[in-house]
């Protein structure tokens, strides 16, 4: 009966917002895909074949009937020769042949659908996941989403699987077998099997869900012993300064010892729903026996009438055997499903409108109208900046850390809509057009920036995936980073590592300048880009940027205000306020804010330039 106990399982199976059924609908959308014309006939023949494995399985009680009728000279077919019952035994042997063989051709089948529709369902969550906020993944572990997906897709390759191979054939033998039942042996039999039936399934389920708390409170116990041991391990030293070894294993035990209470609770539960099941198979296979004897001492029945009762019934206890491990596991791996398919309706926070044209092409005019925002509601970080950049001009963002500058840059990106003002670029809101056309005009060097654990040519290139070597090359030449490169081992090949964690902030840095140039795109926005450089690579960069922004509208975030004493327009920037505004010279004169953090500036640069040449 239930031996799959031990399998483990998890324990959130409480119910989620979206209902079961709900969530069996969006499944069958994906098996039953619209434009997928050989995936559907794939269904039908799985169905047909199912069907046919089915018939071919009730077909055996029956040949097994005719069998015995005839090797007890029931039947009126006595003097018939040793011919029939070989038939008849090969006949046996075939039914069972082909309820397997119909079997595999289902799975076979049907294999394509289910990993199909595992593959969209990825495909699309992956997908929705890429178009969900910067605020909702800023909120969300990612372990945590890819997990939800792993249990997903798991979930729905076992429900599927369960579906096909046991749940419909079983439902399919009860109607059979009743029907037949009631069509040979009259409604008496055919009533006690489907009650006895019915009976089975309810209490199975019953006392699964009863048992459900035991394997909650197993896998409960199970975790909290093993963050207590880990944490009692990970304290090593403390428990040894402490000599308080005998208090850790204390408080272990207690631990383990509610996952016992617990696993034994499952343990013996699970014998009560063993001797239930039994206890009504058994009552079920009495009656029926009894019924058949009867009807065979009255001559309404045959002897084989009586082997093909017993044979029916013991095909239909056959696949019921699991019911309770199915019954937990379809009921979790609809919980898994639920999570993924709910993240799939979680929504944009930045969408499109419905009307989105494309960003019209331009000199690529920014325009920041008396923009308000705040990430969360009682924190706002910007106060009413409005600023202009000119096409084709330069325009810096100067202010201490914390001030709100990489916020602008995530706005003008919009990877969050402002609360209130507007962000225009060649007078078109960004709110209005596509997402996709106004990331294609803005080219961004970020001030971290995380690499893929890929090769350099493959970060270099990735500002424009189609772009063919020599341009890669010619772009990390422009961002000073190919001597770099050609020195490493492997040139170009050179693996990142993880984030990009085997280059220097510097060197990542410049990988991120160098697709950017790649990208050639409209309007640049430098975040901090070479702060990570010493200023001599920083001078030298300085010049490939001046290069690649010739004649691009800039924006230009800067710590060190050396690099934007060339700025068509300076803004200062301090507790999201514009506090300051003009050209260096203006700045200066004014020797407010601005004038202030350059004297400091001067003063620490000119320190450590004749530091770094008297290091060279
Ligand atoms: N995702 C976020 N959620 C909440 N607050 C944030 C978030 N990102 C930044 N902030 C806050 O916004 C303020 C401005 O940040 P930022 O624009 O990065 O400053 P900086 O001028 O140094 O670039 C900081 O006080 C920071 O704590
Ligand atoms: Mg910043």
């Amino acid at each position: 009966m239930e031996n799959m106990d031990n399998i483990k399982f998890d324990s959130h199976a409480e119910s989620s917002k979206r209902s079961h059924f709900s969530t069996a609908l969006t499944l069958l959308t994906y098996v039953w895909s619209p434009d997928r014309t050989d995936l559907k006939i794939r269904v039908v023949f799985a169905v047909l074949f199912l069907l046919a494995a089915e018939i071919s399985a009730v077909f055996s009680p029956y040949i097994l009937k005719y069998l015995v009728d005839d090797l007890t000279g029931e039947g009126g077919t006595a003097e018939v020769l040793i011919v029939v019952p070989i038939a008849l035994v090969i006949a046996y042997g075939a039914a069972r042949v082909f309820q397997q063989g119909f079997g595999e051709l289902r799975d076979a089948v049907f294999a394509k659908v289910g990993q199909n529709a595992i593959r969209q369902v990825s495909l699309n969550t992956f997908k929705h996941l890429h178009r969900l906020s910067l605020r909702f993944h800023m909120d969300r572990q990612t372990g945590g989403l890819s997990r939800v997906i792993e249990r997903g897709t798991k979930g729905i390759d076992f429900l599927l699987r369960f579906m096909l191979f046991n749940i419909v054939p079983t439902f399919l033998k009860i109607v059979f077998i009743c029907g037949i039942m009631w069509f040979e042996y009259g409604p008496a039999m055919s009533l006690i099997t489907a009650a006895t039936l019915i009976g089975y399934i309810y209490f199975t389920l019953a006392v699964t869900e009863w048992r459900l708390q035991y394997r909650r409170t197993m896998n409960e116990k199970d975790s909290e012993a093993n963050t207590k041991a880990i944490d009692s391990l990970l304290n090593f030293e403390t428990v040894k300064y402490f000599g308080n070894e005998d208090h850790e294993s204390r408080r272990f035990d207690k631990a383990i010892a509610g996952y016992e209470k617990a696993a034994v609770r499952s343990q013996t539960t699970l014998a009560y729903l063993n001797i239930g099941q039994g206890f009504i198979i058994s009552t079920g296979i009495v009656l029926v026996l009894f019924l058949s004897a009867q009807g065979v001492a009255n001559g309404t029945m045959t002897v084989g009438d009586f082997v093909a009762a017993h044979a029916f019934l013991m095909l239909l206890i056959q696949p019921l055997n699991f019911l309770g491990f199915v019954y937990r596991e379809i009921k979790q791996s609809l919980v898994d499903m639920e999570k993924m398919f709910e993240l799939l309706s979680v929504n944009r926070e930045i969408d499109d409108v419905a009307e989105a044209i494309e960003l019209k092409a331009g000199q690529g005019e920014i325009e920041f109208h008396n923009v308000n925002f705040g990430y969360e509601e009682n924190r706002q970080i910007l106060h009413d900046v409005s600023f202009k950049v000119k096409a084709g001009q330069k325009v810096a963002i100067v202010g201490p850390s914390g001030a709100g500058k990489s916020t602008i840059s995530r706005i003008l990106f919009r990877f969050y809509d402002v609360n209130s003002g507007r962000v225009t670029i060649d007078g078109q809101d960004i709110k209005e057009v596509t997402q996709a056309s106004l990331r294609a005009a803005i080219g961004i060097v970020p001030q971290d920036t995380v690499l893929f654990n890929d090769t350099i040519l493959y970060n270099v290139g990735y500002g424009r995936p189609d772009a063919s070597r020599e341009e890669i090359e010619e772009a990390a030449r422009l961002a000073s980073i190919d001597t770099f490169i050609e020195k490493l081992p492997d040139g170009y090949d050179a693996m990142v590592g993880e984030r990009g964690l085997k280059l220097s902030g510097g060197e990542k840095q410049r990988v991120a300048i160098a697709r950017t140039i790649l990208k050639a795109p409209r309007i640049l926005l430098f975040d901090e880009a070479t702060s990570a450089l010493d200023s001599r690579t920083e001078k030298e960069i300085q010049k490939s940027l001046k290069e690649v922004s010739k004649d691009r509208t800039t924006l230009v975030i800067a710590h060190r205000l050396s690099t934007v004493t060339d700025a068509d327009e300076i803004l200062v920037l301090d507790g999201g306020h514009v506090v300051e505004r003009g050209n260096h010279h203006q700045l200066l004169e004014k020797q407010g804010q601005y004038a202030d953090m350059w004297a400091r500036q001067q003063e620490v640069e000119g320190y450590q330039e004749k530091l770094e040449q008297a290091l060279s």
